[in-house]
């Protein structure tokens, strides 16, 4: 099997964590660095809890500190999801020290030394923009780049806008510019990964190692969300990994993707093209349906093969 080799951008998070165990576990990806930004909570939890996720999956790639903040601006936590410390409240043990140095030059060292990298996105997305816009030569060495951001209908952080294309709107515009294949998770594809308790439950039956309990305390902590009548919470960032390694999971879409990067009400909305009414040229492939229940069993399926 060949192995992707890929960088994970991350705001620990509940649903960061998740992704992060999924991505360790799977065999035909190579997490070579964990690069961390603030985002649902600050950049002192987020790197802690980075910390831990991967050590507690007894995986060894760096973890790098990067952007406190969006390119213009600051990022504003989303304690109501994630909780004050960013994990709902479950207590990891803590994790290996965090590596030297800062994320956007621990990615262009990398970009310099693999001829073919994924860069895999699951927050604002400060630190893969600092890294390719100070180095834009490095871009032809990205084998893609997978989102979860956006949204082409509701928002979830304002009426327009997704959190993680609202928090640092021109860092996504930079990575829809870069001239690389961009693959995005929006919240209408999150939105049927639904966690729900008969879920949680099938999840737990599978049995596995603390990594598996944590993910289901972790995902047991999120309250439920009225905009889904209270029936669960939509798995955001899992899906994007569930990309790199179930794409028949999914039916996706070309279309061109503009982001509104003004002061408004709709700054960081991405309106989203999927009909062609622009004109303009695709820029992004929209994945659009997920096989849920093959998604929840990919999860199990890898979740349950951690320590
Ligand atoms: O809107 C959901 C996204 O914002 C997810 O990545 C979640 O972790 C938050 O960062
Ligand atoms: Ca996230």
């Amino acid at each position: 099997m060949t192995r992707r080799v890929c960088i994970i951008d991350t705001d620990p998070g509940t649903d960061d964590a998740v992704a992060l165990w999924l991505a360790l576990a799977a065999p035909a990806l190579d997490v070579r660095l964990v690069t961390v930004a603030g985002g649902n909570v600050g950049l002192d939890h987020t790197l802690r809890n980075a910390r831990a996720i991967v050590g507690l999956a007894g995986r060894t790639p760096p973890v790098v500190a990067g952007a406190e903040g969006p390119l213009l601006g600051a990022f504003t936590p989303e304690t109501r999801v994630h909780g004050a410390d960013g994990l709902a409240g479950v207590a990891l043990p803590h994790g290996p020290a965090a590596a030297p140095g800062i994320a956007a030059d621990a990615i262009r060292d990398l970009l310099r030394a693999e001829p073919r990298v994924t860069l895999v996105g699951i927050g604002p997305a400060t630190n893969l923009a600092l890294a390719l816009a100070t180095e834009p030569a490095l871009a032809g060495r990205v084998e893609e780049i997978v989102l979860m951001t956006g949204a082409w209908a509701e928002g979830n952080i304002t009426p327009s806008a997704e959190f993680n294309a609202w928090s640092d709107p021109e860092s996504l515009a930079v990575l829809l510019a870069c001239g690389r294949p961009v693959t995005l998770a929006t919240l209408e594809l999150t939105a049927q990964a639904l966690v729900t308790p008969d879920r949680l439950a099938a999840l737990r039956a599978r049995g596995g190692g603390a990594c598996l309990d944590a993910a289901l305390r972790i995902m047991g902590g999120v309250p439920a969300s009225r905009r889904f009548g209270h029936r669960g919470h939509p798995l955001h960032d899992p899906c994007a990994v569930a990309w790199l390694l179930a794409p028949r999971l999914f039916t996706t879409r070309d279309v061109h993707v503009h982001v509104d990067c003004g002061p408004g009400a709709a700054r960081g909305r991405t309106v989203v093209d999927r009909w062609e009414r622009s004109g303009a040229r695709p820029n992004a492939r929209l994945l659009e349906t997920l096989d849920a229940d093959g998604f929840f069993a990919l999860l199990g399926e890898f979740l349950s093969t951690l320590p």
